[in-house]
């Protein structure tokens, strides 16, 4: 399948990898091409710089946001939570209509000690969708850590659980599917885009366990449905 990945951060490198190594088109989106390769400065977390990790995924393309939501049957949205309708409305309306949008960004403000800049009676995954109509927008992977979005396996043999939600039932189930040819096997469809609410508002909680854990290095652990 061809798959548009909106972000050169650390989920866009991991989800495109990843997606690339299952075998999709992927293209990588950017505001600038050619300044995101000439970039030789480590990213805010001490990552190498995106030149570096495309030399070890040749078969990951990369073009402008609106290059690669054109190439893109499905779009994921891996951009920082601030700024996803700015750098979604860059890649272009029009390139969006009709696709399967997933939307895996936070509405994260670390300005303000990670707290939500929206929460309760809205999300971010629904501000998108208000944004742009005629994308079909599910939310998903937003509450764990990049490693794991489409490696579960690289935790607790895959026993963890991992939340979609959308308005478009056929949307769900491309990303679903996707999902299970990642490796999940514990997929909870929690109904409409209004859901977002909830799984964005998880994000407090995911952080402040991970400092429980000890912070930085802790990331390898996640969300876990018991019935
Ligand atoms: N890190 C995680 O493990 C994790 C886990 C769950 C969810 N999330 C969510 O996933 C999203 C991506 O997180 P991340 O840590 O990989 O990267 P990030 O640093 O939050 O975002 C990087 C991307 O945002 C774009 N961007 C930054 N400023 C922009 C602007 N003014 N206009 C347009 N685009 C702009 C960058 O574009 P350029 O390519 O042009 O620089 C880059 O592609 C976030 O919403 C985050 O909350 C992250």
């Amino acid at each position: 399948m061809r798959i548009a990945v909106m972000g050169t951060g650390m989920v866009g490198r991991a989800v495109a990898g990843r997606l690339a190594e299952l075998g999709h088109e992927v293209m990588v989106g950017t505001r600038d091409a050619a300044a995101t390769m000439a970039s030789t400065e480590p990213d805010r977390m001490g990552n190498p710089p995106f030149s570096v990790w495309v030399r070890d995924h040749p078969a990951v393309k990369l073009g402008s946001f609106a290059e690669a939501a054109e190439h893109g049957a499905v779009v994921v949205n891996a951009t920082n939570g601030n700024v996803s309708v700015a750098a979604l409305e860059a890649a272009g309306a029009v390139n969006l209509a009709g696709k399967v949008l997933l939307d895996i960004s936070n509405p994260l403000d670390f300005s303000q000690g990670g707290t939500l800049f929206v929460k309760d009676t809205d999300s971010l995954g629904e501000q998108i969708q208000r944004a742009f109509p005629d994308a079909r927008v599910v939310k998903s992977l937003n509450t764990m850590n990049s490693a794991l979005m489409l490696n579960p396996g690289r935790l607790a043999g895959g026993d963890h659980s991992v939340f979609v939600c959308g308005d478009d039932a056929d949307a769900k189930a491309t990303v679903t599917e996707l999902l299970r040819q990642a490796g999940w096997r514990d997929i909870l469809d929690l109904g409409d885009l209004a859901a977002a609410r909830g799984v964005e508002m998880l994000m407090p909680a995911w952080l402040r366990i991970w400092q429980a854990l000890g912070g930085s290095g802790h990331t390898m652990f996640n969300w876990k449905v018991i019935r």
